[in-house]
């Protein structure tokens, strides 16, 4: 069994080793050689200049991250709740109607879609009305604070406080490209960088530098930027006239240190139609809801998620193509977990459904009071009866729209979301006792009527919106105001010089 292998055969096999290590090396110096040559000859196409607005520039340095950042247009992915589709949540859930009864939202609210849409879809909602001229219409400058990076190019010129006066048609022919590169990134060194100063404020007020943050801080505070909650601020100091953005984060940002923030300023965003209630509009609490949950406390980004890393020709980047992670869960989530995807899907949506379950009992609920409430100022209920129940109202939907605008909260950080939910139910039956009670000194007996308000129509109707004169006023907008917009915003920009490098 000792047979010994003869002499010439292992010098054949010394020499074929040989042989293959030295291929084995050349292969890899010239692979380094090439990573290198790429690296060395790699020169930027054109010279970005800083407040440089049009995506598409940037782009041609940038080409890998610009065709995944341009996906953003796709509108062809819906999970169970969510999704890049264009759906009028109005007419999936006409109660909102009624929540919202006296402010814009009851009018068109359509679901969050692709960051490419950001202009588009804020100059066709009802919302923004149809101004005539820049000094009409029911929206102020400050609306467009989260939609483009021509926003910070309009503040360096105008100055902050100046941009954020007068009215939303005032910018329309300047703020033209939906969010992009300057949003989040320095022009010459690509690092992430905060381009909008609400953000750096409210970081001040705190006592915070935010220009410490570590880099996987930056990961998620280039989002904070605009998907957090915020409010128009018309006597900061300093600033006289203007709707100065501003971040309630100043006594902490759950929902009751942001709550006791805008009950210490008896600050309401508008009165509701039905009840008189001075209500408070959630807008996105994003950034606030993220910060409680498992996934943040494990020190997991917006961006881990969202802009998961891709590979291409074997170069790694990261994806630009902002979305669902649910239509991308082996880049977004299998980097850390080891599920499969059915079960990664299954565990989001599992989370939501729990949650929207008793988010629609206080949904409900929030409908009752307002009703009930309209009964009481019917019969000649007095303001001090009317007083702490118009508070309980405030503060039950605050509630409801804090877990309901934080988009991807119950999947975020479901056990707050589910805390807040509850605390809202509670308040709200609060207010219905003491209304039950009202009612009955007023001389009510009985339930006050739930209104039929099972479509959007039945339910405008029903809080009496003029819908037909909206949209015309709308239509005559796109048709005037709109492509002069645009005419002037392309004359501007041809005009704006694209500097190739040699
Ligand atoms: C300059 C403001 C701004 C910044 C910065 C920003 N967003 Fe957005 N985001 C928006 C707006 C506005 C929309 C809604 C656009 C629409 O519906 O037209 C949106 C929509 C989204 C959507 C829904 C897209 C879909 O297809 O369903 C996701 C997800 C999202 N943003 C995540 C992020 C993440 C993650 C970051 C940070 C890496 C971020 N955003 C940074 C303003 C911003
Ligand atoms: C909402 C914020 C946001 C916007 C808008 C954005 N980026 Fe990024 N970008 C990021 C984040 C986050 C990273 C990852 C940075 C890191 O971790 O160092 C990144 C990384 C990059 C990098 C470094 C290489 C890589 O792929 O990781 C390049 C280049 C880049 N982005 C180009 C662009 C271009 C071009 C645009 C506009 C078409 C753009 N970005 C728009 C957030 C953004
Ligand atoms: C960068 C790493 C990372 C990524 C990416 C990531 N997770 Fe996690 N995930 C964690 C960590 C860490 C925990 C906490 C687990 C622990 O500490 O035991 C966690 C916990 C969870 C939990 C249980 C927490 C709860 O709410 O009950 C679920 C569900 C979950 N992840 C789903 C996902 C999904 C879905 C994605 C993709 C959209 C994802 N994760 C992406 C790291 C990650
Ligand atoms: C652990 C992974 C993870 C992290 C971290 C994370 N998200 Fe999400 N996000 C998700 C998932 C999963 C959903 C649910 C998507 C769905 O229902 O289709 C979601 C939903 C969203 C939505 C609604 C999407 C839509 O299609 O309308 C927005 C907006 C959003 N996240 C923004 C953020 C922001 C901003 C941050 C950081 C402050 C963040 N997310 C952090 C996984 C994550």
């Amino acid at each position: 069994m000792n047979k010994k292998r003869s002499p010439l055969l292992n010098w054949v096999l010394f020499f074929a080793t040989l042989i293959v290590v030295f291929f084995l090396g050349l292969l890899a110096s010239s692979v380094t050689e090439r990573r290198a040559e790429q690296q060395t000859t790699w020169k930027p196409e054109v010279q970005i200049a800083k407040f440089e607005p049009r995506n598409e520039v940037w782009g041609k340095n940038y080409p890998t991250e610009y065709n995944s950042y341009e996906k953003m247009k796709e509108s062809n992915f819906r999970s169970k709740y969510n999704g890049n589709a264009k759906i009028d949540m109005l007419e999936v859930d006409p109660r909102l109607v009624v929540m919202w009864a006296g402010y814009g939202f009851s009018i068109d609210y359509n679901q969050g879609r692709g960051h490419a849409y950001a202009i588009e879809d804020l100059r066709n909602t009802l919302r923004t009305g149809g101004p005539t001229g820049p000094d009409d219409g029911p929206m102020p400058s400050t609306c467009w604070t989260c939609k483009g990076p021509d926003v910070p190019r309009i503040m360096n010129e105008e100055g902050v406080a100046a941009y954020y006066t007068g009215k939303w048609a005032r910018l329309g022919a300047e703020i033209v490209n939906p969010i992009g590169c300057a949003d989040c990134h320095n022009n010459e060194t690509m690092e992430l960088q905060i381009s909008r100063p609400a953000l750096v404020e409210a970081f001040q007020r705190q006592g915070k530098d935010i220009t410490t943050a570590t880099h996987q801080e930056m990961r998620s505070l280039v989002c904070a930027q605009c998907h957090v909650e915020y409010y128009f601020d018309k006597h900061r100091e300093g600033a006289e006239g203007a709707n100065y953005l501003t971040f309630p984060w100043d006594n902490g940002q759950s929902v009751e240190a942001m709550e006791a923030y805008y009950d210490a300023k008896e600050f309401s965003d508008w009165t509701h139609k039905l009840s008189k209630a001075p209500m408070l509009k959630a807008q996105h609490p994003g950034y606030e809801t993220y910060l409680t949950g498992v996934h943040a406390q494990r020190g997991v980004s917006c961006a881990d998620c969202h802009m998961p890393y891709m590979s291409e020709g074997g170069k790694k980047f990261t994806d630009h193509h902002i979305q669902s992670p649910l239509n991308n869960v082996e880049n977004s989530c299998m980097v850390c977990h080891k599920e499969k995807t059915a079960q990664l899907i299954n565990d989001v949506y599992e989370r939501q459904d729990k949650i929207i379950e008793n988010r629609d009992i206080l949904e409900k609920l929030c409908v009752r009071l307002h009703v009930e409430a309209k009964m009481a100022w019917d019969l000649g209920a007095t303001d001090a009866q009317m007083k702490a129940v118009l508070m309980d109202i405030r503060h039950a939907q605050w509630r409801w729209d804090y877990a309901a605008a934080s988009h991807g909260a119950s999947f975020h950080s479901p056990v707050e979301i589910s805390r807040v939910i509850a605390g809202g139910i509670n308040i709200a039956q609060e207010g219905r006792i003491k209304l039950a009670r009202l009612l009955i000194e007023l001389g009510y007996k009985g339930e006050v009527p739930y209104p039929n308000i099972t479509t959007k129509a039945l339910a405008q109707e029903y809080i009496g919106l003029p819908m037909e004169k909206l949209i015309e006023e709308k239509e005559t907008f796109k048709k005037n105001l709109l492509s002069q917009w645009e005419k002037e915003a392309e004359a501007r920009e041809a005009s704006m010089p694209v500097i190739y490098n040699k």
